[in-house]
């Protein structure tokens, strides 16, 4: 009979915002949290553990799920939340700019899932949850990497849901909008965008959208959202919190793409 509860999570990100959150939460509703990230920070709690890994490492992922198997006997679910966030004109944009929105946002999840689809194959049982974004549904002017990566992500996470059905495995992407943490500091700028044709209106775009992530929902409400899941013996396929942001989800589905454009356009250029 395959295991139904989650108690050990491995989570990425799990030193600022949205992660730390989450790992605060669950934690204390008595699940056992190994919270990872390149700092090894976490809160302070007994169901905490904190643990290095850069999720760009696939073996440092790899001796991490084995590690907490070592340990545990087994691992309920994955949530990768690891993130960062790059802006800049499409054309002030490098190619290995491009490259780096795309290797922890992307890649690093993808390692990270990788490493745990052996272990929950087997168990017969594991939820995989990312940490999308309202932006993998809605292009983001001058961050337009952070939304295809994010986009790419819901996709992959779809995908990989219809493969892993089969044996036990569930996904689910959980689609934050606006949210107050350190992503917003430590959103890096491209080479050239500061230098360019775009400079004025990526300056005035960006700066809104910093403006709403800082004034934006506490990460505990992302965290709720993700510990919900966790709970439910079926998760949902896609979750985005919030009543609002909900609504833009529904609206990007039922509106003409040129209505979304003009809307998008409107708002940030
Ligand atoms: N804030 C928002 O408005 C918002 C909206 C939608 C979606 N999201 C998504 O939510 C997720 C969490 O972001 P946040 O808002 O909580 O931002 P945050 O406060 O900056 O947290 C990002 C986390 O990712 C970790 N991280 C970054 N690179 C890593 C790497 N290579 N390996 C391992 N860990 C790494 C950081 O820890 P270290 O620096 O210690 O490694 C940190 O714990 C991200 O995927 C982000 O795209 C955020």
């Amino acid at each position: 009979m395959a295991k139904k509860q989650c108690t050990v999570v491995l989570l990425t990100g799990g030193s600022s915002g949205i992660g730390a959150a989450t790992a605060a939460m669950l934690a204390d509703k008595g699940i056992k949290v190994y919270a990872t990230s390149r700092s090894g920070k976490a809160p302070e709690n007994d169901n905490i553990v904190p643990l290095v890994m850069d999720v760009n490492s696939e073996e440092a992922v790899k001796e991490t799920v084995s590690h907490i198997i070592s340990l545990e006997g087994h691992l309920d679910a994955v949530i990768c939340n690891a993130g960062n966030g790059i802006a800049g004109a499409v054309e002030d944009t490098s190619i290995e700019e491009a490259r780096y929105q795309f290797e922890t946002c992307y890649f690093g999840s993808v390692k990270t899932i990788d490493a745990c689809l052996p272990v929950f194959r087997q168990q017969g049982f594991g939820k995989i949850i990312t940490v999308t974004s309202v932006a993998a549904f809605i292009p983001i002017p001058f961050q337009a990497y952070y939304s295809s990566v994010k986009a790419a992500l819901l996709m992959l996470t779809k995908a990989l849901s219809l493969e892993v059905k089969p044996f036990g495995i569930q996904c689910c992407s959980v689609q934050p909008g606006d949210t107050k943490t350190g992503f917003t500091s430590a959103r890096k700028y491209t080479a050239k965008a500061y230098d360019g044709a775009y400079t004025d209106t990526m300056k005035r775009s960006v700066a809104k959208m910093e403006k709403d992530e800082q004034n934006g929902m506490p990460p505990e409400k992302i965290a709720k959202a993700i510990y919900k899941q966790l709970k439910k013996r079926k998760m949902r396929l896609n979750v985005t919190p919030r009543f609002d942001y909900r609504a833009i989800e529904v609206l990007a589905k039922l509106l003409p793409t040129k209505m979304i454009m003009w809307l998008v356009g409107k708002l940030y250029c």
